[in-house]
């Protein structure tokens, strides 16, 4: 089969993207796919041939440890090309499949994947409404709402909003009590994300969120314990092992997620067994509620005062290196990485 790995992209997280890539490049079976490395830059174009897997392997593309496969085109990877001012999408090299290893804004969020559409080329992960829904913290909160799944409180409000309104948003916001997290609703990875314990910190927060995003969140702070869950499958999907993240910094933010030695694993997380059960069960509830399909990581808290378990947010295309919570849950649950990979082919091509 051929199978295009797109990675890279607009996003924050593009350096993410780009180690998530290449293990996944490393690791797909040589006898059973060619593969075609496919990057988007930083700036949106779309690279392929030598270029990408150059991107990957500290400038060797012999480090990669595979074939590079060329398309017809250079510059496109096959599912685009621009001719004189015309885009077309799709018809160029034929791929089986495509897996889109984008992490954040502009691949994550269903934008590759509606592109991926209207190729109808099969791509492996969520569909263009569920990456939509799981990128907007406003959205995929209120949903979880509205299927009754236990989270943290929240509020919400548009850059508009908090630069004309500024003393109704705070009143608004102060109503959760202190301390606060505020976020921009649309970026991952922990990105222009403050805690604010006071008004004095709150301002420059709201600021700071305002910068990165139209759209900022607001939550309620409760003390808890990270825990995380994989869901593989698409309409009769399973939940993996809990895992636990031990952050070494006060939360856990860009740094402390892709630094190495800044956060522990915990594999399985130690937990009693019907809270593990009730994890699977509602990352197993968080999966359909969006529609998901293929892959997620579902992320929760775990209330240090009463034990509750919370909803923290779903990441339809979670990092994927080989270190990474996702496919290291998979393992403790008896998948290892390269069968990860097949089983995410054979449910994107179902
Ligand atoms: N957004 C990063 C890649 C994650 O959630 O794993
Ligand atoms: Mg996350």
């Amino acid at each position: 089969k051929r199978v295009a790995v797109i990675f890279g992209g607009r996003s924050g997280e593009h350096e993410v993207s780009l180690n998530s890539a290449a293990s996944v490049i490393g690791a797909l079976d040589g006898d059973r796919y060619e593969v075609i490395p496919v990057a988007i830059t930083r700036e949106g174009k779309w690279l392929a041939g030598v270029e990408p897997a150059r991107m990957l392997a500290g400038g060797d593309p012999a480090q990669l440890g595979r074939p590079v496969v060329l398309p017809a085109d250079p510059t496109v990877g096959g599912l685009v090309s621009v001719d004189g001012g015309r885009v077309q999408v799709g018809d160029l090299t034929p791929v089986d499949v495509v897996i889109p290893v984008l992490h954040g804004t502009f691949g994550e969020d269903g934008t590759v994947q509606g592109l991926l559409e209207l190729a109808n080329i099969p791509y492996v992960g969520a569909g263009v409404m569920a990456s939509a829904v799981g990128m907007d913290k406003i959205i995929m909160k209120t949903l979880f709402a509205r299927h009754g799944l236990p989270q943290v409180n929240f509020r919400y409000c548009s850059r508009r909003d908090w630069e004309r309104n500024r003393q109704a948003v705070l009143s608004e916001v102060e109503q959760l009590g202190y301390p606060l997290f505020v976020k921009p609703a649309n970026l991952g990875s922990s990105v222009g994300i403050s805690k604010a314990r006071s008004r004095e910190e709150l301002v420059p927060a709201m600021d700071l969120a305002a910068g990165y995003d139209r759209k900022i969140i607001v939550e309620e702070f409760v003390p808890a314990r990270e825990v995380e869950v994989s869901v593989l499958g698409n309409d009769d999907p399973m939940a993996s092992l809990p895992g636990e993240i031990i952050p070494l910094n006060e939360f856990y933010d860009y740094e402390a997620k892709y630094v190495e030695g800044k956060s522990d694993l915990v594999i399985p997380a130690r937990l009693p067994a019907e809270t593990m059960l009730e994890l699977q069960r509602l990352a197993i509830k968080v999966f359909k509620a969006l529609d998901c399909a293929g892959m997620a990581r579902v992320d929760f808290f775990l209330r240090k005062d009463n034990g509750a378990v919370l909803v923290n947010e779903i990441n339809t295309i979670p990092g994927f290196t080989r270190t990474s919570m996702y496919p290291k849950l998979w393992e403790a649950t008896g998948i290892t990485y390269p069968e990860l990979l097949d089983r995410l082919i054979e449910l994107a091509l179902e």
